[in-house]
């Protein structure tokens, strides 16, 4: 029977948080972690089997009733089936094994890594002709109409699009990129995982795009030249105290803030300016804690830290937040000491370990046979 494997890799980002949906740039990186997806044509019609051995479940389900029960991963399996749209007219019965070397759940995600493997597993096992930015587009629609995370671009294209050593620089708005060389030089990135996912990430997630959605309505309201977040300047945000809420004018201003950090960013990446890089993701991460409220006490307690680390240059919460992983720039091979005495103070202050991940840059998404 036929049958195809493909990888997709999770995902890092350098800078440029909660802004992919905000009409702003990201530097995000694939990571040399990914999801194996190996999917096999069976016997049947319509018969679709499948298994993860992370979790060590499987289900089964019949394309003519995608509507039967599925355990809460199956939403990403079945609804990326719906979201081929006509094209899912050409499939037939299947097994889908999946194997993840990204950890679920830490804002790595996983998810898009699964979701871009599997799609891109269906277009190559029932040739559908999708292009690379049909998959991104139909795992981003997976997500947003099948799981209900109302998400930006930033994971799928990632994981789709992304290249070995090199970050990429994504205009969210055009959806224009280009790839960054990430050579640090004598520094390092370094990513620490809290081990805590807070249980508020979704529906606060979707909170934090309403309100800016609705600040955004009222600056065009006002200002008739402004039609995206791009448009809006400093000073028209601080001319609009009057009619935006405290909240409203608080998300703004990170919006506004993080997508000029992303092109300072770039800059300092382009000149090897690491120490500049760094203070950028100090930055950051105030501005997610204090404007976007999208931080946790464990993410602040590894970035407080590293502020007074001198061989940690900069350091912020990665992803979505409110759990998840840090990432910070650190002088090559000198934060062992750092992250010893991290590691002590955090399992005494949390009573759980974090765990700091070997990753490397790697490739998008690739068949592998
Ligand atoms: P992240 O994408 O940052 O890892 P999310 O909470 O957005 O975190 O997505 C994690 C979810 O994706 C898991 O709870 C699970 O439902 C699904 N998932 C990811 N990888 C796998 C896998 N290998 N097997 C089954 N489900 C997976
Ligand atoms: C992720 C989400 C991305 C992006 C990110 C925060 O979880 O999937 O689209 O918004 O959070 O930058």
């Amino acid at each position: 029977m036929k049958i195809v494997k493909t990888s997709s890799p999770g995902r890092i980002n350098i800078i440029g948080e909660h802004i992919d949906y905000n009409d702003g740039y990201v530097l995000p990186a694939a990571i040399n972690l990914g999801t194996e997806i190996t999917l096999e044509l069976n016997e049947s019609a319509d018969s679709c089997t499948f298994t993860s051995r992370e979790l060590n479940e499987h289900f089964t389900i019949t394309l003519k009733n995608l509507e039967e029960y599925t355990p809460g991963w199956g939403r990403y399996l079945v609804g990326a089936i719906k979201s081929l749209g006509d094209k899912k007219e050409k499939l037939t019965g299947f097994t889908c094994e999946i194997s993840s070397k990204v950890p679920l759940g830490s804002g790595l995600s996983s998810s898009a890594s699964l979701l871009c493997s599997f799609i891109g597993a269906l277009n190559e096992l029932f040739e559908l002709g999708l292009e690379k930015m049909d998959i991104v587009n139909a795992a981003v629609n997976t997500e947003r109409k099948h799981v209900g995370v109302n998400c930006g671009i930033m994971d799928h294209f990632t994981s789709v699009m992304g290249k070995a050593d090199h970050a990429i620089f994504l205009d969210c708005l055009t959806l224009e990129y280009e790839y960054l060389p990430l050579d640090l030089s004598e520094y390092e990135l370094l990513i620490i995982n809290t081990n805590v996912s807070h249980s508020l990430d979704t529906s606060e997630y979707n909170k934090r795009r309403e309100e800016c959605g609705l600040a955004l309505l009222k600056l065009k309201e006002r200002y008739a030249e402004i039609s995206n977040f791009r448009d809006i300047t400093e000073s028209q945000l601080a001319a609009c105290k009057d009619i935006l809420t405290a909240t409203e004018f608080k998300r703004l201003s990170h919006v506004i803030t993080e997508t000029a950090r992303v092109i300072e960013a770039k800059k300092a990446i382009i000149e090897k300016n690491f120490v500049g890089l760094g203070e950028l993701l100090f930055k950051s991460h105030d501005s997610l804690n204090l404007d976007y409220e999208v931080s946790c006490e464990e993410l602040n307690f590894i970035v407080e830290r590293a502020k007074t680390d001198a061989n940690i240059l900069g350091s912020r919460m990665m992803g979505g937040g409110f759990g998840g992983c840090t990432i910070s720039i650190a002088a090559k091979g000198k934060s062992e000491d750092f992250v010893k005495e991290l590691k002590g103070a955090y399992k005494s202050q949390f009573g759980i370990n974090c765990t700091p991940l070997s990753l490397g840059i790697g490739d998008g998404l690739k068949v592998l046979s």
